[in-house]
């Protein structure tokens, strides 16, 4: 029974990404629509100096601090939104201790967001 229904939330999952991959949907842009969200929300820590960049390296000030990753590797795979450890950060699907943004001051991103995020990433993460 439970099988039968997890086939059944699955299939609208599966058909979304096909219509997201496939269709002509819009281009996402890095400078107009990504890094304004990672300028309001990611900067204060994840810049020379801020908590963020002094524990692992990781800069968000420009599309190849961001690319390079932490002082352990990247954080974004061009054309993998799920493989990138970054969109498992934001959408929560981690240890909530790694929940980005980090703290609880910090408002997580909205799913407009995210999804923004995740179309650029899967559009091949590229530098437009
Ligand atoms: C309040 C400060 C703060 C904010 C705001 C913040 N971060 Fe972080 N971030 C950190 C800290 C601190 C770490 C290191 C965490 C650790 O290693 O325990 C980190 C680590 C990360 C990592 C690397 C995790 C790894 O694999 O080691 C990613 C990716 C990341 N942040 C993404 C983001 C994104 C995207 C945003 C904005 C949506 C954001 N962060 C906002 C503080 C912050």
């Amino acid at each position: 029974m439970s099988k039968i229904k997890m086939a059944l939330t699955l299939v609208p999952v599966g058909l979304m990404a096909l219509v997201v991959g496939c269709s002509g949907e819009s281009q996402v842009s890095f400078s107009k629509d990504v890094q304004p969200i990672l300028n309001d929300n990611c900067l204060k820590c994840h810049v020379e100096g801020g908590a963020g960049f002094v524990k692992n390296g990781l800069n968000m000030t420009s599309y190849e601090n961001l690319m390079k990753g932490t002082n352990f590797g990247p954080v974004i795979e061009p054309g993998s939104s799920i493989s990138s450890t970054l969109v498992r950060l934001i959408s929560g699907n981690a240890d909530p201790s790694l929940k980005m943004p980090h703290g609880s001051g910090n408002k997580p991103l909205s799913e407009g967001e995210i999804n923004t995020i995740k179309a650029w990433i899967d559009q091949g993460a590229k530098n437009n």
